[in-house]
């Protein structure tokens, strides 16, 4: 009698299961290959990346070796192809700078305490892959500040579609008004109206508040590929600083 109950159970529960799969199927989960995230450090220091999956998303911890991201080199030697999990995806990517190396005993290098980029200001690119239709889209945040320049470039994109380099390829940190700079490096993350405009004039493909949007739209569909730059060339985004004094 048990038995037949625990079966009747487990019955339902596969029925359950299946419906469950169909529905997943029906909302269209984009049957395209899982698109790479690659990271490539042009600045001529070495960075310390951090890929942060948004909750509910698995995270993105390894490149095609199996290996951490861990240290990437300055001057373009530091690149890192990882592979986004196959379904949605969201989450952030920053450039931690300064670390200290920590050795666990076994050999294992462990990134200790970081001159910039655990906390603001930090410039934190935001990234979302495998949407409704293969949709992605990105974005640099200047909200919490900058530490490190940066731009988001998909390639291998649906045909007709935009997918323009976006975020802020000045070194803001370098002309960063005197009061706002970070203790360790950096500029702004405190929150103020007059930073986020400041900001704004320079990167006007970067977001500086909550509703902000770069003034260069973006309609995004399955890219194979999504680069994050630090450092890139001034002239790799598609919106420039207007006229400053
Ligand atoms: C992702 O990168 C790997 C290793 O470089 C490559 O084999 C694979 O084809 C790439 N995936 C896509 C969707 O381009
Ligand atoms: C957000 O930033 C944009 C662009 O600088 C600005 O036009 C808008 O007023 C800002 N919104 C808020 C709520 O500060």
């Amino acid at each position: 009698m048990a038995m037949s109950l625990s079966n009747k159970t487990l019955a339902a529960v596969e029925a359950l299961m299946m419906t469950l799969a169909l529905a997943t199927t029906a909302a269209g989960q984009p049957t395209t290959a899982a698109a790479n995230l690659t990271l490539h450090n042009l600045c001529p220091y070495p960075v310390w990346p951090l890929v942060t999956a948004n909750a509910g998303v698995p995270s993105v911890p390894t490149d095609a070796d199996g290996e951490p991201a861990g240290r990437l080199d300055g001057n373009g030697e530091g690149l890192a192809t990882l592979a986004f999990p196959p379904g949605a995806w969201s989450g952030r990517v920053v450039a931690r700078t300064g670390c200290a190396i920590e050795g666990d005993g076994g050999g294992e290098e462990i990134v200790g305490r970081c001159a910039t980029g655990d906390a603001p200001p930090v410039t934190v690119a935001q990234v979302s892959v495998g949407g409704p239709g293969g949709r992605a889209a990105y974005s640099v945040s200047l909200v919490d500040g900058f530490n490190v320049a940066a731009v988001v470039t998909p390639h291998g994109f649906a045909e007709g579609r935009r997918c323009p380099t976006l975020g802020c390829a000045v070194d803001l940190a370098a002309e960063c008004p005197v009061g706002a700079r970070g203790p360790h490096g950096g500029c702004g993350g405190g929150g103020a109206s007059s930073e986020a405009a400041w900001f704004k004039a320079r990167c006007p493909d970067a977001r500086t508040n909550a509703t902000d949007v770069e003034a260069t739209p973006q309609d995004c569909v399955a890219p194979r590929e999504i680069k994050v730059v630090f450092c890139p060339k001034p002239d790799s985004v598609t919106s420039h600083a207007s006229e400053l004094d």
